[in-house]
């Protein structure tokens, strides 16, 4: 469980960033955390690892205020995966990437091995292993980040913007992953992101931050229903969803919109 109360951040000398933003987030939720740029999302994730902590209110994981705590103390607890891949990389291959954050803990050799292999394998990233992670293309080093968050097992994954750089085919296969790793594990997802599309098809609860404000919080579904107007807050409605409100039909994927269209078709003969 992750809670922020009524908090409060601006960065050293600079205008406050986020107001007064109160938001419980429970185990195994799937959730898009969406807004403008610059409007705070990557901020308010950042209090959420302990990268910053609040100027007033506070933060709660498993119902401890972290306010003393440091990224470190949370790493068993939340995978970060960054906006900038090159920020996170600090080894030289790609095996040694995922693996390092495992070696700080307590596993033999042949675990650590095993458990780097099944997150590589999870984004598509086997055959890269041995390679110089920052040789990799901007999508790879964005799976490879994923990766390193995996392979410790946490119960919170936060995404920020994972899905830039990656074509359609590789956008799918990591979503399914971590949809697979929601509905089965119940590791709650915290997606950051500018994809409506993606937010729509692999979230259940959205929260939009318009200049650092919480501007709504409810059921994606509701936020995506094709009619709302977002532009005030800087989003666009997902194409299908605007297409799905002048049809009435309610499809995440364009073949089920098709299909949608061939049983009107059929019905109205
Ligand atoms: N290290 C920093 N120092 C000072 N100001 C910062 C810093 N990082 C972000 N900001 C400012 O804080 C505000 C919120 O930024 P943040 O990066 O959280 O937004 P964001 O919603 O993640 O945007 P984007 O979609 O572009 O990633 C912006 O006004 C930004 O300029
Ligand atoms: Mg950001």
């Amino acid at each position: 469980m992750i809670e922020a109360q009524e908090v409060n951040f601006a960065y050293r000398r600079g205008e406050p960033v986020l107001h007064d933003i109160s938001c419980s987030i429970a185990d195994g939720e799937s959730l898009a955390l969406l807004g403008h740029n610059g409007s705070g999302k990557t901020t308010l994730t950042r209090l959420f690892m302990a990268l910053d902590h609040p100027r007033s209110g506070q933060v709660l994981i498993d119902g401890n205020n972290i306010e003393k705590c440091e990224p470190a103390d949370l790493a068993d607890k939340i995978g970060y995966v960054f906006q900038n891949p090159d920020l996170q990389i600090l080894e030289d291959t790609v095996f040694d990437e995922v693996a390092y954050g495992l070696k700080n803990k307590e596993l033999s050799e042949e675990n650590i091995k095993h458990q780097v292999e099944l997150a590589l394998e999870a984004m598509g990233l086997s055959e890269f292993a041995d390679i110089y992670p920052r040789s990799l293309s901007f999508g790879q080093k964005r799976r490879l980040g994923v990766a390193a968050a995996l392979a410790l097992n946490p119960r919170n994954l936060i995404l920020d913007e994972i899905t830039n750089g990656q074509d359609e085919q590789e956008k799918e296969m990591m979503m399914n992953y971590l949809k697979k790793l929601n509905t089965e594990k119940h590791i709650t997802i915290i997606l950051i992101t500018h994809d409506m599309e993606i937010a729509r098809k692999y979230t259940k609860r959205s929260l939009v931050l318009f200049d650092g404000d919480l501007v709504f919080d409810g059921a994606t579904e509701k936020l995506f229903d094709g009619i709302k107007d977002l532009a005030p807050w800087g989003l666009t409605q997902p194409p299908l969803a605007k297409l799905g409100a002048v049809f009435g039909i309610n499809a995440l994927e364009t073949a089920a919109f098709c299909n949608g269209l061939e049983l009107k078709g059929a019905e109205a003969k």
